[in-house]
């Protein structure tokens, strides 16, 4: 096996995301949780509603997952009449996102329209009414027109509607004039169990203790960063060679600099077997 440090105009590979998670795969986030549903529930008493809300953060750090939590509530479930999860990432392309919103509320493939007005003129026909959630998933960059299109929606849905979406960037939040919600690192005792989950087939209490040790450390070098440490616990999945964890501890692709680029070097792991 050999590391190598590979930094790559991509950092890691394109995912396009859904609104499935699973949540026996997730540890912790419980106060990010119940704050991002209270945004999404929430209506105040003059009316103002807060309807744009921001998960933001580096890039591995949770959000998707965060979202997809918040998405897949049961009180959120039953709060809005529509929900549709849109996966933005590089080009935030409006007449998508309106393709999305219209198979969703009429659950079948959106028909070919002739003009943008007509794709308005049935988009407000599906929001009209509705109390929609739309989560915009990871989104890049976001320009005047961007806000002015997700107020078009709000005003076409009924009041409580509401916006989630996940960015890196706080000037997209600020963009979008959204609530935003600062993720933090994940808590080092979630890191761990996750970590355990990934690196150990039965669980940790029955490895060898040396191992444990240094997948302590290991952990510690992730630094609270979920994606880190489930690509270093599955490299390390059932692997009773010490030696081995020792070279992943000691390389020293961990001490790079991360400037630049919103994830941890840790992710820049270019792994050979
Ligand atoms: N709280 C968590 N518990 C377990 N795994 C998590 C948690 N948060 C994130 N992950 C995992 O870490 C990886 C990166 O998370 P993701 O939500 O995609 O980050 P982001 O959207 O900020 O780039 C995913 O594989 C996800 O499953
Ligand atoms: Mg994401």
């Amino acid at each position: 096996m050999g590391l190598q440090v590979g930094v790559k105009g991509k950092q890691y590979p394109e995912r396009l995301t859904t609104s499935y998670v699973r949540e026996s795969d997730t540890f912790g986030r419980d106060e990010d949780k119940k704050k991002v549903i209270d945004l999404l529930l929430s209506s105040d008493a003059s009316g103002n509603e807060m309807c744009v809300i921001a998960i933001v953060g580096m890039g591995g750090i949770g959000k998707t997952t965060l979202a997809q939590q918040a998405y897949n509530d049961s009180r959120v479930e039953q709060h809005f009449n529509l929900k549709i999860w849109f996966c933005v990432s590089e080009e935030f392309v409006m007449p998508m996102v309106e393709k999305s919103i219209i198979e969703a509320a009429t659950s079948s493939p959106c028909p070919k329209f002739e003009n943008p007005e007509q794709f308005r003129v049935i988009l407000k026909k599906n929001l009209t009414g509705k109390k929609f959630l739309l989560v915009l998933d990871d989104v890049w960059r976001a320009k005047p027109d961007h806000r002015e299109f997700l107020g078009q929606l709000l005003e076409y849905g009924a009041r409580g509607s509401k916006i989630l979406v996940t960015t890196r960037n706080k000037s997209v939040a600020s963009a979008m004039h959204a609530i935003p919600h600062h993720l933090e690192l994940l808590p080092k005792d979630d890191c761990w169990s996750l970590f355990e989950k990934h690196a150990f087939r039965n669980g940790s209490s029955n490895a060898d203790p040396k191992i444990k040790e240094i997948g302590t450390k290991i952990m510690e070098k992730c630094k609270g960063l979920p994606l880190a440490v489930k690509a270093i616990g599955d490299l390390l999945w059932s692997e009773s060679n010490v030696e081995r964890w020792t070279n992943i501890l000691k390389s020293n692709l961990w001490d790079l600099p991360m400037e630049g680029t919103y994830i941890l070097p840790a992710l820049r792991l270019d792994i050979s077997v």
